[in-house]
């Protein structure tokens, strides 16, 4: 029997992607479709939609079962991944292809310590990260992330001076607190505050990046709204903590990203502190501060939810000695923050895939 690229393909549709509702025929996954009837072999590249794609494996095994229906089991079959990261450029940011806010409207509920993990854990699954503190206020990321005495330097491009983000733990960095002196106060108000921010994201050489994430400052005022704006982002996150008040600032934080001049796409609510707990007791799970507050935000206001963090005596020790709690290995924190990352970028690419006309 003569192998025909029609009876490969046929086979191939019958693999559906979760994400996009489709076959990955149909949706233009596939890339490329060779065979070698003598060594038995048959090469089948696909791109994904972001190289942190967390189904990787899955096409895998899918792709290699309904070939093998066609060719037998006798045969290898060879799945390559490349991956185009889909997302809106903007014309501001032309290298950052997808701009995810990281917001809440309480201080204290973690969103540095979210922002900064959510990063690291994107780097680990592939993708070309970036972090920038917003919180012009009170930056927090150079201490979390142990880069307090770098200092930025400067190099030109098309002429202009640009900032050079640090590079730590495989992500690019840049934060106000790194160009001012640590304890200085920062008193922008209103615009001024704005203008800075905005300064600091557009004369950043970012360089090429599939996802940037924005540690927001706490609130809902003027700074968000603008950078909502004036950046279009590709999505907001919302960081809360299990307990009423923070549930109340929440809600706010995510009825902003609605209003009818903000518009930002709400990519899902993460519980930070959900419940403590110890490696001495690890069949346990204290819930101090009340239970699944994170779970109904989300699910009241209809948007997903990516996941709990615990709350970790070893991550206040990480945070003040600048290790992401996402770099230890088979940890409970890291495998929540893992799974949050996947999670993120299956909804980012199905909202840029959906709002791309
Ligand atoms: N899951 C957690 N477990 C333990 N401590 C945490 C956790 N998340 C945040 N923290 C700690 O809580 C404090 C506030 O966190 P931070 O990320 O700075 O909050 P925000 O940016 O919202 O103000 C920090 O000391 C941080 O180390
Ligand atoms: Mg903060």
């Amino acid at each position: 029997m003569q192998l025909t690229e029609a009876q490969l393909y046929e086979a191939l549709r019958t693999v559906i992607d979760p994400d996009l509702r489709q076959n990955i025929v149909e949706a233009g996954l596939v890339k490329g479709l060779a065979w070698n009837a003598q060594e038995q072999k048959v090469v089948v590249s696909v791109q994904l939609t972001t190289p942190a794609c967390p189904l990787k494996g899955y096409f895998s095994a899918q792709i290699t079962e309904a070939i093998q229906q066609v060719v037998g089991k006798g045969w290898r079959v060879e799945v390559s991944f490349t991956a185009q990261t889909v997302g809106s450029a903007l014309e501001t940011l032309p290298q950052v292809k997808n701009m995810i806010l990281v917001g809440s409207g309480k201080g204290g509920v973690g969103k540095s310590t979210v922002a900064a993990n959510l990063a690291v854990a994107l780097a680990r699954l592939g993708a070309r990260a970036g972090l920038l503190d917003a919180d012009i206020y009170g930056p927090s990321v150079p201490i979390l992330l142990g880069i307090e005495h770098a200092k930025p330097s400067v190099r030109e491009k098309d002429g202009r001076p640009y900032l050079v983000p640090i590079r730590k733990y495989g992500i690019e960095i840049m934060s106000l607190g790194l160009l001012v002196p640590p304890g200085q106060a920062t008193p922008w108000r209103g615009p001024m505050a704005s203008n800075t921010l905005k300064q600091l994201l557009t004369e950043t050489d970012w360089g090429e990046l599939d996802y940037l994430i924005v540690d927001m400052p706490p609130g809902t005022g003027d700074i968000q709204i603008t950078l909502a704006q004036q950046f279009r982002p590709q999505g907001a996150i919302i960081v809360t903590t299990p307990q009423k008040l923070s549930y109340a600032d929440a809600e706010k934080a995510l009825m902003m990203f609605r209003m009818p001049l903000v518009q930002v796409p709400i990519i899902g609510v993460i519980e930070n502190m959900s419940y403590f707990w110890t490696p001495e007791l690890p069949e346990r799970k204290f819930y101090i501060f009340g239970e699944k507050g994170g779970q109904m935000l989300a699910q009241q206001y209809g948007v997903p939810f990516l996941g709990e963090i615990p709350l970790l005596e070893s991550v206040v020790q990480r945070s003040d000695s600048g290790i992401p709690a996402a770099l230890e290995e088979g940890t409970p924190i890291a495998r929540a923050f893992e799974q949050i990352a996947s999670e993120t970028v299956r909804i980012v690419s199905r909202l840029a895939l959906t709002s791309v006309v």
